[in-house]
Order: C-alpha cells, then structure tokens, then sequence
C-alpha cells in the first residue's frame, strides 16, 4: 500500500498543470474500450475544437467530424443557440431534485417527445444516456410483468450485430464480434437470434426468403421458449455499431405482428435513429411504420451538448399499472439526474432546430450521401457500401465471392481512418468496415469532400496492403 501510495505521489510531482494533455491522459485517464495491454496508459486523438461539421485535432488540423462525434451531434458543433440556452437554463435552475420536486423543462420536453412519438406512446422517463435508457426499459418490463402476476415473464430477445450499451443488463443483449469476449453478462436472461444483415445472409437466398428465414426464427423461438417467459424485444431500427445493417423490407414490422400477439414488449431502441439522423424525430412510426411499446433514445435529443437519454412509454403499459391490483407496488427506479433541468431545456432549443430546417434538410441531402457512398463500391477492396438517411457504412472484404471479413487484417477501418486523418476526415472504424454519420447540417459539397477523402483513404489503404503481401486484389 505505501509503495503504491509513492509511486502515485512520484507520478503526481512529475505531472505539471501546464502538461500536455496526451501525456496526462497516459499517466491519468481510462479510455472507453481499452485493451488490457494498453489500459490507462494511452491517448487518444486530441480534439480542440468544433465548429459545424468540422473538428480540429491538437495539432490544428481540421477533420470533417465523419462519426457526428458519436451519431450524436445532429445540429453540429459550436451552436451558439444551444450553448445559450444551458447557460441560460444554469442560471435560472441548474438542478432539482426529481426525488421530491420537478422543473418546467423537463415537462414540456415529455410533451414533445411524445407528439412526435407513434402508437400511444405517451410518457418519458429520462435517463443519463443511451445504456441507462435501455437499462430503464428492461427494469420497467420487470416491473411491469412482476405488478401484472408474471414473474416468470422476463426473457429478453436481442440479436446478433445489436449493440445496446455498456451498463450490466444493456450489455448483456450486445450481438457484435468481439464485445462479449472478456466480459460477463446476464445469459441467464437473454436469448439471442440472427443478425438481420442482408450481406451476410447464405450464399444464394434470396431477400425474400432470408426475411421469412428472420421472421420463422423468432416465431419458432417463442414456441419453444413460451411466450409465457419471454417478457421483451429489443431492436434497433437499423443496426447502427454492428454496420449500419438494414434489415430486408417488412421484417420489422413482422416480428412487431408476432411480439404484439405474443405479449411481447417491443422496445425499439432509437438511441441513434431518433432526433432526424433518418429525417425524421422517431424512425420507428415514420420510416419503418412499427408503432413500439417503447423507444428508447440519448444521443441527438440534445445533439451531444449534455448527456441525456429516455424511454418513451406506451399509455397502455401505464394504464394496467394504474389499474392494477398493486396500486401501491413502486417502480425502484431513478437516476439522480433524472429529468435533468439544463438537459431538458437544451433538448427544448435542439428539437426547435431539427423541426425549423434540420430534419427538411437531411431528407434532401441524405439520397445524395447514400448515392456518393456507394460510388466506393468501385474500390475493389470495398465489399458493400449500405445505408439510410445519413448513416453509411463501407464494408471491407478480402474477396468479393466469399465475403471474407479480411481475416489477414482485422484493423482494415483502422488502416483508412489514419490515411483519412491525414487527409482532414475523422472515420469510425470498426475492424473491417468504416461507419459514417456526419452532422445532419452537412451541404451537398461537404458530402463530396467527405467522400473524396474516404475514396483516396482506401486506395492508399489498398496500396499498403498489396505491398505488405496481405491482400493481392
Ligand atoms: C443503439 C444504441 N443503444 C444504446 C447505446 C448506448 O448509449 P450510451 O453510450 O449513451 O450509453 C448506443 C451507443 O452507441 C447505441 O448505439
């Protein structure tokens, strides 16, 4: 203990307040997702500043912002509206506690959370993010099923490619490669069924036949299962960390028929598709016509200015309750910041910005993002290029007939986000594919820049590979 205790005091004496940050981060900060061999002793690009779709990194250089900081910041950086509004709102009332007390804010948010919202969608809970609303939608099925008499009724269906979080519970349904390895969960809870991801279907099924292929899974695993202990659905619209999968035409709305005739929860995570990154404030009614008993959301509710997520709630869940034999029975749960004044009212100020142009805005420009992406599918190197509204996703293969996920090199996106870099363009990599989601705000000329850059990254990325000897095509 006293050894640990001067070491620490011997790395606190060689840290200045002036230091570098790259060199405090090394000596002080744990990243998110860290390997074991590098925890704690890494740094991550520096970035300075924002301003629109544009980021500058610690050296000065500016990138387009190609990931939207995490899909988050819709609106894009540095606007002053929202900026003014949480100094405003700070001011007045910078928190209260949602124990005892509520503020204004957060009332009126709920109101036009569910306006927006399909079906009879109708109340909001606020978490701090995309993970806590997850959790929270989980814990209220629980609750609910538990209230209603059916406490064997809490099996959770997810698939794979999803990703839902990082708390406990959230985590425990995430599907990618790769996210579970070292990790517990709660298995005991989840079942787990097929990536929706057309490119990945077998080899020779057609769509149709890989919908109905989706849609008999789920169906035979309720019956198997038992709908009796099966107690929630959760599902991305489109698979956004796990590639930007789109699932074939009509699926959603299938598994929506079998859920509803089951008792079934469809939780309809929208943490990335709400607040317009497909046009529109929910995707789940307007693009994909699937009416939730909840949608989560975080993210763009308030573009990535505070930390913000919930859980809309259908009327009918909260009637039985209301209704139920168990008035007195308490959903224990809440976060300190709840319904968080300034987060609230920075949503306010993002959602007037997404109705008065944004969402118009990305629904003009979002078939030309989608039709200059899938110019890359030229690149040989490229496998699919796929997408909706404005989240894209590249997919690198090693060979064009066998889909091989680039076996020799797993860090393929890792390779095209330094090229990219280098060229004034910030890639999401993941493993073999390259995610992009810039600010709803991006022109038609930005869309062009952003995708020359990506087009030179993977030549130049193709070229090291071929001199490596990794991948001759
Ligand atoms: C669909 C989805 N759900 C949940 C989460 C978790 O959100 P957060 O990181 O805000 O906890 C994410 C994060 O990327 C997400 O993409």
């Amino acid at each position: 203990m006293a050894a640990a205790r001067d070491l620490k005091a011997t790395e606190m004496a060689g840290a200045e307040p002036g230091d570098d940050a790259v060199e405090l981060a090394k000596r002080h900060l744990i990243q998110p997702w860290p390997f074991a061999g590098s925890v704690g002793a890494e740094a991550r690009a520096l970035i300075g500043e924002g301003d629109g779709i544009y980021i500058t990194d610690g050296t000065g250089k500016r990138l387009i912002d190609g990931p939207a900081g995490m899909w988050c910041v819709n609106v894009g950086h540095r606007r002053e509206e929202l900026a003014k509004v949480m100094y405003d709102q700070a001011m007045a009332l910078s928190y209260n506690t949602p124990w005892y007390t509520m503020n204004a804010p957060s009332a009126e948010l709920a109101m036009r959370i569910a306006s927006h919202a399909p079906g009879d969608l109708s109340h909001v809970f606020y978490t701090t993010g995309g993970s806590s609303a997850v959790e929270t939608a989980l814990r209220f099925m629980q609750f609910y099923n538990n209230v209603r008499g059916r406490p064997e009724k809490k099996l959770i269906l997810s698939r794979g490619g999803a990703y839902h979080g990082s708390t406990y519970l959230s985590a425990s349904l995430n599907g990618r490669p790769r996210d579970r390895d070292w990790m517990d969960g709660a298995d005991e809870l989840v079942i787990k069924l097929s990536s929706p991801d057309p490119f990945r279907r077998p080899h020779g099924m057609s769509l149709a036949a890989f919908t109905d292929f989706l849609v008999d899974q789920f169906r035979d695993t309720v019956a198997r299962v038992g709908a009796e202990r099966i107690g929630a659905f959760v599902g991305e619209p489109v698979q956004a960390s796990g590639g930007v999968v789109v699932s074939p035409d009509g699926y959603l709305k299938r598994i929506r028929e079998i859920c509803r005739d089951n008792d079934i929860l469809y939780v309809s995570d929208e943490v990335v598709t709400a607040f317009g990154r497909l046009g529109h404030v929910f995707a789940s009614g307007d693009v994909f016509g699937i009416d939730p008993d909840m949608i989560t959301f975080a993210k763009g509710v308030t573009s990535g200015y505070f930390p913000l997520g919930g859980v809309i709630i259908s009327e009918r869940l909260l009637e039985e309750l209301r209704r139920s034999n168990h008035p007195d029975a308490m959903f224990g749960h809440g976060l300190t910041y709840t319904s968080h004044p300034v987060g609230c009212a920075v949503a306010l100020k993002n959602l007037d910005l997404l109705e008065e142009g944004v969402l118009a805005h990305t629904q003009q420009v979002a078939p030309y993002f989608q039709a200059q992406l899938k110019t890359l599918e030229e690149l040989p190197l490229v496998g699919e290029v796929r997408g909706l509204g404005l989240m894209g996703c590249v997919e690198c293969v090693a060979d064009r007939e066998s889909k091989d996920p680039l076996q020799l090199d797993k860090d393929v996106g890792k390779r095209i986000d330094a090229h990219c870099h280098e060229l004034g363009l910030l890639v999401r990599p993941l493993i073999n594919m390259c995610v992009m989601s810039p600010p709803l705000i991006i022109t038609r000329e930005q869309i062009d820049e952003m995708v020359g850059i990506l087009r030179e990254g993977i030549s130049r990325t193709m070229d090291d590979l071929r001199r490596e000897g990794v991948w001759q095509g």
